[in-house]
């Protein structure tokens, strides 16, 4: 490390003057080693209430743009922020889901019981023929989920043949006679979700051992080879990770699994209807069905108490993080195996009215301060966290996107996506600084969070996050071998945290100019709003 940016790690201090805090900020551009992966700017979108049905995929006689029955005024909104992948077909729903059903006419598709979400009737319009053409034009790639805990290993395999294989086979022969000629080359693939769960309430050695089976059948075609995903574990269960890197990691060979898809979901901090805190089975499931009957607390409704307990859960998921980062370090010291964090988000309580297992849930400015920070994490982290999806796209939980009929609406969240995109395949700059407290009665937070990228263009992105309702924060940044002349600022902010945006009024919380940045000398300085999030370019 050069002796200047040492001396600046070390005056790296802050201070309070006249309630607004100073921190010294070190973006050190000499240090930098690894690339944040576009792909944890991925998406997650289940056969869930109404993210496929009535999200994407709408009535013929839906008045909106549409190519076949897909939403083409989505498409553009998910292209806008570029996407790299889509996580389909669930969730609970991919072990319960048989492909076979969703080929083919689609007035001959037999229907099925969604029965984890709200029994509805799976009419199977959507399947794997219009998953992949909606990918095709988000320009996005599939990761798909097959079934381990209904399904058959057959079934899986064939579902890969038939993606995948382009010589001569039945499976080659059904995708053509269905009207796709050409193999897609679906490469990322799911061995089963949540196995632990919903995905059949398996124990981690009995997982390892269904895994290895079914990864022995899922092939490598030609031009195609797989990269497999086993279900992780649930949030900070590291025995999991631990039999799982064991059994598919270990042994100094080459690992079976490109990577290992933890979930953590961030509750607000009410117990169950006010009895502590919910049960979990032996695998650190939740001991019933993952869905919110129980009250988790309103998505527009709540208190600073409330928002303070919310941004100390999220905030853990960067603890959960090193913990299975330690566990799959004694395996695999060289990082080979991704840490894929495959479903995160905020869950709430549904809005009133809706069906409790839809899980529609507003939208507010603490969800994006919640996506900032949880993005800066994984930036921070991307030496093993090369693949992430937010839950879930349109509709269902932290969604980047609402409608109601012909209408749609962009959520504060999506606006982060917005900002955030350009760290994507950027090369990671570590940055050092000493948070300020963001402080409410005898608790303290981290009110700052930071991550940094230089792309390939040689222009640096600094993404910052307040979380701090009331507080602005002062920063005066040393960018350490950064040649700069100018920066440029966009900020997310809201006079409340509570504040959504509306059918009726969309834009409350949207993305303004932010002019609280200066150059002044070889330093940035910046004042950083209350309760925001800011995207500086600098070159
Ligand atoms: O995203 C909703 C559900 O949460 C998913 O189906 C499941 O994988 C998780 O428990």
């Amino acid at each position: 490390m050069k002796k200047t940016a040492l001396i600046l790690f070390v005056l790296a201090i802050n201070f309070s003057v006249f309630g607004q805090s100073s921190v010294a900020l070190v973006v050190d551009a000499g240090a930098s080693k690894y690339t944040i992966n576009r792909h944890i700017y991925g998406h997650f979108s289940e056969h869930l209430g109404r993210c496929i049905y009535d999200g994407y995929w709408v009535n013929e006689s839906m008045p909106v743009p549409k190519q076949d029955r897909i939403r083409l005024d989505i498409v553009e909104a998910l292209k806008k922020i570029q996407i790299p992948n889509l996580r389909w077909p669930g969730g609970c729903f991919a072990d319960e889901y048989h492909w076979r059903d969703g080929i083919g006419p689609r007035n001959q598709r037999p229907t099925m019981i969604n029965t984890n979400w709200g029994n509805v009737t799976e009419d199977n319009s959507f399947g794997t023929h219009e998953f992949l053409q909606l990918c095709e034009l988000l320009n996005t790639e599939p990761v798909i989920v097959g079934n381990l805990g209904s399904g058959s290993v057959e079934e899986m395999s064939k579902w890969i043949e038939y993606l995948n294989y382009d010589g001569i086979s039945p499976m080659t022969n059904m995708r053509k006679q269905n009207g796709h000629e050409k193999p897609w080359g679906v490469s990322f693939w799911g061995i089963g979700n949540e196995n632990w769960g919903c995905g059949g309430n398996m124990t981690a050695e009995y997982y390892v051992t269904q895994f290895r089976q079914y990864s022995s059948f899922a092939k490598n075609y030609p031009g195609t080879m797989l990269r497999k995903i086993a279900s992780g574990a649930n949030s900070s269960n590291y025995q999991w990770t631990d039999v799982l890197m064991q059994g598919l990691a270990g042994g100094g060979g080459r690992s079976m699994m490109w990577g290992m898809d933890v979930h953590y979901y961030t509750r607000p901090p009410r117990g169950r209807m006010g009895q502590g805190p919910r049960p979990v089975n032996a695998q650190g499931a939740p001991a019933q069905p993952p869905v919110a009957v129980q009250s988790q607390g309103s998505a527009t409704n709540f208190t600073e108490a409330t928002y303070f307990g919310t941004m100390q859960n999220a905030l853990r998921i960067d603890e959960i993080i090193k913990g299975h980062d330690a566990v799959m370090t004694e395996y695999d010291s060289l990082k080979r195996v991704a840490l894929v964090i495959g479903e995160w988000g905020i869950w709430t309580d549904q809005e009133p009215g809706t069906n409790p297992r839809f899980l529609y849930q507003q939208n507010s400015l603490r969800d994006a301060i919640i996506a900032g920070s949880t993005l800066n994490i994984f930036n921070n982290h991307c030496d093993r966290v090369k693949m992430a999806q937010l839950a879930q796209t349109i509709n269902v939980l932290q969604a980047v996107i609402l409608t109601e009929g012909s209408k749609m609406i962009l959520t504060p969240t999506y606006h982060v996506f917005d900002l955030y995109k350009v760290h994507q395949d950027a090369k990671m700059l570590p940055v050092k600084f000493t948070s300020p407290d963001y402080v409410l009665g005898d608790q303290k937070l981290p009110a700052l969070n930071v991550s940094a990228s230089m792309d390939s263009t040689g222009v640096v992105h600094i993404t910052l996050v307040n979380i701090d309702p009331n507080k602005s924060i002062t920063l005066s940044t040393t960018l350490n071998q950064v040649k700069w002349s100018a920066v440029t600022g966009q900020v997310l902010t809201s006079a409340k945290i509570t504040d959504i945006n509306t059918f009726d009024k969309p834009n409350t919380v949207a993305i303004a100019k932010f002019d609280g940045a200066r150059k002044q000398g070889d330093l940035l300085n910046v004042v950083l709003p209350s309760k925001s999030v800011v995207l500086l370019t600098i070159k």
